[in-house]
């Protein structure tokens, strides 16, 4: 739960502050202005590694294995996450939702953006970025901001997102860079919710198929 991590008094004012900014590019240049600092505070960081190796879990819907989101915005202006890599760890190939803003607190954080190669499908690496404790990037949303992030080894990395109201989709798309269509990915609930609809249409209230009762009609 997000009280499990000393993030909400922070998380409280810059809702406040970043409320009362107009549209995403302000909000993201406040963002940037501010996360340097708070990837710098290593006792906070240490806090938080002292609360998950106590086994306190995360405040929300996540799609990657070790992301915790510590803070989300009531109303959606913004959410603090983390991303947990241990040595040579990397995130699939993906795109977000909404802008982010990135950096490691502890360990060196690697960023590989993609741009379309020219066959159709296809994406090109770009030259992998190397991030040290208070650096930070910037991802633009949806296909525009394709990248994975990680671990280059031999350490691990704590990487830091700050990440903007979420644009259009309830998914991220993740990316085969040798080609073929992205795949959707949702978060865990929301993938349950999809699924269980499903088969509501799918299987009437015995269990039978709906759509073999209709072909034996
Ligand atoms: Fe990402």
């Amino acid at each position: 739960m997000q009280r499990d991590f000393p993030f909400v008094d922070l998380c409280r004012e810059w809702s406040r502050e970043a409320g009362a900014l107009i549209g995403p590019q302000a909000r993201q240049a406040f963002f940037r202005e501010r996360l340097p600092d708070l990837l710098r505070d290593g006792a906070r960081w240490r806090a938080v590694l002292l609360a998950l190796a106590r086994g306190a879990g995360g405040g929300g819907e996540t799609i990657f294995e070790t992301e915790v989101v510590l803070y989300r915005d009531p109303a959606r202006l913004f959410s603090l996450r983390i991303y947990l890599f241990g040595p040579g760890d990397h995130t699939p190939v993906h795109d977000h939702s909404s802008w982010g803003v990135s950096g490691p607190a502890f360990g060196e954080l690697e960023v590989v953006r993609y741009r379309p190669a020219a066959e159709a499908g296809r994406l090109l690496a770009l030259p992998p970025q190397r991030l040290r404790p208070g650096q930070i990037e910037c991802t633009p949303a949806l296909e525009e901001g394709i990248h994975r992030t990680g671990s280059p080894g031999p350490g691990a990395t704590l990487m830091v997102s700050v990440y903007g109201t979420p644009q259009r989709r309830l998914y991220l798309q993740f990316y085969d860079p040798e080609g073929g269509p992205p795949r959707r990915v949702y978060p865990p609930r929301l993938k349950r919710k999809r699924l269980a609809a499903r088969m509501l249409a799918e299987w009437d209230f015995a269990g039978r198929a709906a759509c073999l009762e209709r072909n034996s009609v």
